[in-house]
């Protein structure tokens, strides 16, 4: 097994990608510290591994934009059906730069980039009609142009300081490997299941 955890994590991820069925099989579980104390936890989808970082996009205004804002500590957990295993990120997010925002945000489906620009994502809403008919005029006055991207859609850049790969077994013997970060170095530890 590889001692550099970036390196598993992208073999890893490679084959599975390469086998996956599944329709996002880039998502993964981002948890943050709620802003009340209670844990907070849910998917959005990995852009990509850069500099030893993993990447995720999104609103920066919404509870999860609000809450890595406020406490930059979280946690990142993948589970890959197709070659059963388990990844477990521990890490410290850091904001990306506007460009980079931007970069990220051109490369999305056009739909999507059409709500991030009219929905103020978490925010209540009485009658989701009004959306919907907002999209369709969206729709119809940018056939011709693209979406700019809105102020407060960005990214986090998640440092990890630790990273758990597991191999999930039918005997329950799973192989669980912990690559913690010491100073510059990463120091590997086998686990019990
Ligand atoms: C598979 C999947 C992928 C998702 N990808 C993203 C994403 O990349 N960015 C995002 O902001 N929300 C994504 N979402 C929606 C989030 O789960 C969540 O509903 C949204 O970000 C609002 O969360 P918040 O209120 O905690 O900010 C995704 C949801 C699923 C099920």
């Amino acid at each position: 097994m590889s001692q550099d955890p970036f390196r598993l994590f992208n073999e890893w991820y490679v084959e599975e990608l390469k086998r996956s069925s599944a329709s996002i099989p880039s998502a993964c579980c981002i948890s943050s510290n709620g802003l009340d104390g209670y844990p907070n936890a849910r998917f959005v989808s990995l852009k990509e591994v850069k500099n030893d970082t993993f990447i995720i996009t999104g609103p920066l205004r919404s509870r999860k934009g609000l809450e890595v804002t406020q406490s930059s500590k979280v946690a990142l957990t993948f589970w890959w059906e197709t070659t059963q295993k388990q990844i477990r990120i521990q890490g410290n997010a850091t904001k990306i730069s506007d460009t980079e925002a931007t970069q990220y945000f051109n490369e999305r489906a056009k739909d999507s980039n059409i709500i991030s620009m009219i929905s103020e994502q978490g925010t209540a809403i009485e009658n989701i009609e009004v959306l919907k008919k907002k999209f369709t005029e969206i729709e119809i006055a940018y056939k011709n142009k693209d979406v700019m991207k809105p102020k407060n859609w960005g990214g986090f850049a998640i440092a990890p300081i630790r990273i758990e790969c597991m191999e999930f077994e039918k005997t329950r013997f799973h192989k669980r490997t912990l690559f913690q970060l010491e100073g510059k170095n990463w120091t590997t530890t086998v686990l019990q299941p």
